[in-house]
């Protein structure tokens, strides 16, 4: 009988990729991915340590889950339990002791020895395997090929680990050095993404613009460099047929070079919409925050982006409450987002985390100022993120139908802009990129009307759309 995998997956999307990349790894034992943890053989929490609050969660689940080991050991059946990611890679040993119904905890660089880490477990040689190694050699030279699973739009690491070291990030010790995949297996991976419906995909990486992976030898007179970078491998990457669109998270603003300013500007399956956490828009905050770049650097950055692509928009994360942050440092933080203006961002309060240098500043920001700002920053870009939304209103926009909507008879997309929308449409529309006429913007969305289907002169599917929704 198959054996059923349940994984939980919490943080970024690195995690939501490696979660995939698990489940491919465990296929050959046997393993299954269920959506029904009741069913599960295995379950495990891949977890993220970004943040206090997120690393908290993971223990309450484990509290939770602990009643189904037991009622399947009643019932004669093993369940494990196991937990991966940045919250396993960090605490290790010390979560089988504050958690005896963990099984195994590795972290992220490890999940390739999955197969042989459950057979030792179920071979009964002994409970509490912890790997949180850092590996020579990657993962990716050890996990079976991609399973193509993952629908139109899909995620493709192409680079691990920072080296940057932000004073306030775990994530450098949580995912260790960087390392950037060699040019060949991404594009590999990549096409047999789209030969199994990606129209979208979504190159990660903690640090992805500090791409630098080994390319294929260049035949040619004069030596072309070997290591590519990420504008040139976008390029490349933009040469397979059927794919349609690319993107990729996250940037730091450091590096932004030339060629990729220049690939936004030449390459139009490019998305215009670019994630570039600027964190503050105080220098000396910026400086103790070790970002080594100035809020006018970002601001000019920020320009030559929009020479480059006049209507790209931008996304970014903002810690507000870092030590040592006054009342000064958070108006220049109010200031940098006016003159930037986001399509949206994220905002988080510091979080001191533990072995991060920041941690061990005395000058700690009391909770209700945290709060204050939070509030007033996030105003601002709610404002931004709905002027944004409704200069959209009257635009006939391409949607990558995504997945079913809240009510009967409503699909989800994503604009160009990384905007959710809302149509009606029947649901084999899923997986397709459709025409949009939009009528109404929201906060957080979009709504609009169905066109036609574009980009499939083979398919019949638009003129089902015609009929079913009256659109014309
Ligand atoms: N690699 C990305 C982001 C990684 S973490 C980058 O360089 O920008 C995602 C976001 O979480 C960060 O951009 C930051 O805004 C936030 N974050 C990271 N550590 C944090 C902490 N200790 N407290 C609060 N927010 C934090
Ligand atoms: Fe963390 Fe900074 Fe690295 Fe981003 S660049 S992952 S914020 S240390
Ligand atoms: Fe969280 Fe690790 Fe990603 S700490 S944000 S899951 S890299």
């Amino acid at each position: 009988m198959p054996k059923k995998l349940y994984i939980k997956t919490y943080g970024c999307q690195m995690n939501v990729y490696d979660s995939v990349r698990m489940a491919d790894a465990l296929a050959p034992l046997g393993y299954a991915r269920t959506e029904a943890v009741e069913e599960a053989d295995f379950v495990i929490l891949n977890t993220c340590h970004i943040r206090e609050k997120a690393s908290e969660k993971v223990y309450s689940e484990i509290g939770r889950l602990r009643p189904l080991k037991t009622t399947a050991a009643a019932e004669g059946r093993q369940v494990l339990l196991g937990i991966a990611g940045c919250v396993a890679q960090a605490e290790g040993e010390e979560m089988l002791r504050r958690a005896p119904a963990v099984d195994l905890v590795f972290g992220p660089q490890t999940y390739h020895r999955l197969p042989e880490m459950v057979t030792r477990l179920l071979a009964g040689d002994g409970r509490g395997l912890v790997d949180t190694d850092f590996p020579l050699d990657s993962k990716f030279d050890h996990l079976p090929e991609e399973s193509a699973g993952q629908g139109a739009a899909a995620f493709l690491s192409v680079q691990e680990g920072c080296d940057k070291f932000c004073s306030f990030c775990v994530v450098p010790y949580t995912r260790g050095a960087e390392f950037s995949r060699p040019v060949t297996d991404i594009i590999s991976e990549a096409e047999r993404l789209v030969a199994g419906g990606a129209l979208e995909i979504t190159l990660l990486g903690q640090n992805v613009n500090a791409y630098h992976g080994e390319g294929p030898s260049v035949a040619s007179p004069i030596p072309a460099s070997k290591t590519w970078g990420l504008g040139r491998l976008l390029r490349r990457l933009a040469e397979i047929d059927g794919l349609e669109r690319l993107r990729y998270t996250t940037s730091h603003p450091r590096d932004m070079d030339a060629e990729l300013i220049a690939t936004h500007r030449d390459e139009p399956k490019l998305m215009p919409y670019l994630h570039l956490p600027v964190q503050s828009g105080s220098d000396r905050i910026l400086s103790a925050m070790n970002r080594k770049h100035s809020a006018d650097d970002y601001r000019r950055l920020v320009g030559d982006l929009r020479n480059a692509r006049p209507d790209l928009s931008l996304s970014s994360d903002f810690i507000v409450g870092f030590p040592g942050e006054r009342d000064l440092d958070f108006a220049d933080t109010l200031r940098l987002v006016t003159d930037v203006g986001y399509a949206q961002a994220y905002s988080f309060k510091y979080s001191p985390r533990p072995g991060t240098p920041a941690s061990d500043i005395e000058a700690q920001v009391p909770e209700s100022v945290k709060t204050e700002r939070l509030t007033a920053l996030q105003q601002l870009i709610g404002a931004q993120q709905l002027a944004f939304n409704q200069g959209k209103i009257g635009a006939r926009l391409d949607v990558l139908l995504e997945k079913p909507g809240k009510r009967p008879g409503q699909l989800i997309g994503r604009s160009p802009w990384m905007q959710s929308v809302v149509v009606e449409a029947p649901e084999r529309l899923i997986g397709h990129i459709i025409e949009v006429d939009i009528e109404a913007a929201h906060g957080n969305s979009l709504a609009g009307r169905v066109v036609t289907l574009d980009y499939r002169p083979d398919s019949t599917v638009a003129s089902t759309v015609f009929e079913q929704t009256g659109a014309a």
